[in-house]
């Protein structure tokens, strides 16, 4: 075997996929080297901001330098937890979870919402869905505080529910001003909500998973669109241990990589 498939069954054994034939994770990875997952482009429109941000370099709301994205961030938190319609308004949840990572990370993961013990820490993926993306992580050689984490919804939809249109459309605009701060080279939604936040259209994960598409950012920001690779959310991973779901998510996971080896 060579070093490099030896290096990727370690890997692979990393997130937990030690009974998927090494044979088929061969031949995955041969097809990935070649990028053969870039699918044609789709297109999608984000939320609007002021038409100030394109000339300027410091952020059109808060006049801070767009180059401290730290303080950005910092503002934008701040400003979350006083201006969000749907955080500030909703009740039963115990913290505001607004995400956590490197100001500048080149890899974005986007969840759906907060669950208990994210609520109870006020921090992002923290409980067990939290722990296997941290293996996830860990699998494609990464540190968690290299990445940026965030959700969809920053509060704790009651009982868990999958979170409402109405409730996204009011909170997830300090999600797009996330990404545009942290501006990374790659976004990747976990699960059905993020995604089909992201792109804009109504199909299901399983659809969309594993094929390479942008986010547009609003066009007032000037910013060029970031390439987007849907995946599976570690808690459906749990839920649905199998060999195949865990190759596709390893499958996704290592054509990030490709693409960040390429950046
Ligand atoms: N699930 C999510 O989507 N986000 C979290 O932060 C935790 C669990």
């Amino acid at each position: 075997m060579s070093k490099s498939a030896r290096q990727s069954v370690e890997t692979d054994l990393l997130l937990g996929m030690e009974d998927v034939p090494l044979a088929k994770l061969e031949s995955q990875t041969e097809s990935l080297s070649a990028d053969a997952r870039i699918a044609p482009t789709v297109v999608v429109a984000g939320a609007s901001v002021t038409e100030s941000a394109r000339l300027s370099r410091s952020n059109p709301i808060s006049g801070i330098p767009t180059s401290d994205s730290g303080a950005q961030l910092d503002e934008l938190r701040m400003r979350h937890d006083r201006e969000c319609l749907h955080c500030t308004t909703v009740r039963g949840h115990t913290h505001t979870v607004f995400g956590e990572g490197s100001p500048s990370a080149k890899i974005f993961f986007v969840g759906e919402a907060p669950g208990e013990t994210e609520d109870l820490t006020g921090r992002p993926f923290v409980g067990r869905a939290g722990q296997k993306l941290d293996e996830m992580i860990a699998a494609m050689g990464l540190r968690r505080e290299d990445c940026y984490i965030a959700n969809v919804l920053k509060s704790r939809p009651p009982d868990n529910r999958v979170p409402l249109p109405s409730e996204i459309s009011l909170c997830s605009p300090f999600l797009v001003e996330q990404i545009l701060i942290v501006s990374p080279v790659i976004l990747v939604p976990l699960g059905g909500p993020a995604t089909k936040l992201l792109l804009k259209v109504d199909l299901g994960i399983s659809k969309l998973r594993g094929i390479w598409t942008q986010w547009v950012p609003p066009a007032a920001s000037g910013r060029a669109p970031i390439a987007v690779m849907p995946t599976f959310h570690p808690a459906y991973l749990l839920r649905n241990y199998t060999a195949e779901t865990r190759a596709a998510v390893w499958s996704d996971l290592k054509a990030v990589m490709n693409r960040l080896a390429q950046s």
